[in-house]
């Protein structure tokens, strides 16, 4: 059996941890593993490496991928499908492990479809992900997160001043919130609430009085009901189509600046949230879940993805699991909304 294994989309603390697991789980059955260089787009350049289960056992700690990623598209049409499973074909593969988020694993589904024999694996720092109760990555994120917003606390506190920090999450608020919780932020805004700059404003002018120092926390992907231009004025959009965000934070902080008087600064954490070495809930999810995805090979059980429920790694099928995006529940806004009033 000849497995090949890519990562794609945002690296998500954990990668290294899934290969690991991959390869140590492929050695005691006699599997090779092949690496897919830079995700989707190995296989179609058929950029491959081999891997020995030594490229990653003291990898554990270390966020990132061994063998790269990219957001390629590999689903984009027809000539770019056929060409990944003629080059499947090419390389000998039998099977073929992709560790992704959303984006990634619609890919999987499609090329599935198409006839290729594909395993998905769940990742992605954003949580977004309906087909499993946690992502690993996530739990590195919130955490990295949450240190950044504690720390921009203090320096807020000293200054009396007010603090924007903008958290990356797409379209989902769920690190924003989880590290807005953890660090006890003033406000928490996240894209499955929309809101007013006007009751930002007012929040401030009633807070800041009374606590001297205020820290905000604004998803990348938060909207605004009150105001309807760019808040940038670069918009780039991926592969997917996805624009890129940010910006939000930096706006937000000019407006209340504008509107109170109140010295505001706007900090934007980004992508260190996703270098972060991973949490040990994350290794552990990342390895139990590349352990999963090679007993499915092993089966010969394809179009599917191995998948968090509960304490159990369990697996579905890949279009159940990218059917749709798994947002912020109504509980969880209450929560933030009673903590943050
Ligand atoms: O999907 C993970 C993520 O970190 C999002 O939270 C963020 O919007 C995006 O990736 C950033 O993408 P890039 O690394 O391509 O800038």
């Amino acid at each position: 059996m000849r497995i090949g294994i890519l990562t794609g989309g945002g690296d998500a603390p954990g990668l290294n941890c899934v290969i690991r697991a991959v390869l140590k789980r492929s050695e005691q059955y006699g599997f090779e593993v092949v690496g897919i260089r830079y995700g989707w787009a190995g296989l179609l350049n058929m950029d491959t490496v081999p891997l020995k289960y030594g490229d990653v056992e003291d990898k554990v700690g270390e966020a990132g991928t061994v063998i790269k990623t990219s957001r390629t598209n590999p689903a984009k049409d027809e000539a770019t499908m056929k060409k990944c499973i003629e080059n499947f074909k090419k390389l000998g593969l039998d099977a073929l492990i992709a560790v992704g988020g959303d984006d990634t694993l619609t890919a999987a589904r499609k090329l599935h479809e198409a006839g290729l024999k594909v395993v998905g694996v769940p990742k992605t720092i954003d949580n977004d992900l309906k087909g499993t109760d946690y992502t690993f990555g996530f739990d590195t994120a919130v955490n990295a997160a949450m240190q950044a917003i504690e720390s921009l606390k203090t320096t807020a506190r000293s200054h009396d001043r007010v603090m924007v920090v903008e958290i990356m999450g797409r379209h989902a608020g769920w690190i924003a919130l989880y590290s807005g919780l953890a660090a006890g932020a003033d406000l928490i805004l996240i894209p499955e609430e929309p809101f007013k700059i006007s009751d930002v404003v007012e929040f401030v002018k009633r807070r800041k009085p009374e606590k001297g120092s205020l820290t905000i926390v604004v998803a990348e992907g938060a909207l605004i009901e009150d105001y309807k231009g760019p808040i940038t004025k670069d918009v780039k959009v991926d592969q997917y189509g996805h624009v890129y965000l940010g910006g939000i934070g930096e706006f937000l902080a000019k407006e209340i600046e504008k509107a109170t008087g109140f010295e505001t600064r706007a900090v934007v954490p980004a992508h260190i949230i996703r270098g972060m070495s991973p949490t040990a809930f994350d290794r552990v999810l990342a390895t139990r879940l590349g352990y999963a995805a090679v007993e499915l090979v092993r089966q010969g059980v394809f179009g599917k993805m191995v998948s968090l429920r509960g304490t159990d790694i369990v697996s579905i099928d890949l279009s159940e699991a990218v059917a749709e995006t798994k947002l912020v529940d109504k509980s969880l806004i209450e929560l933030k909304n009673a903590l943050t009033s």
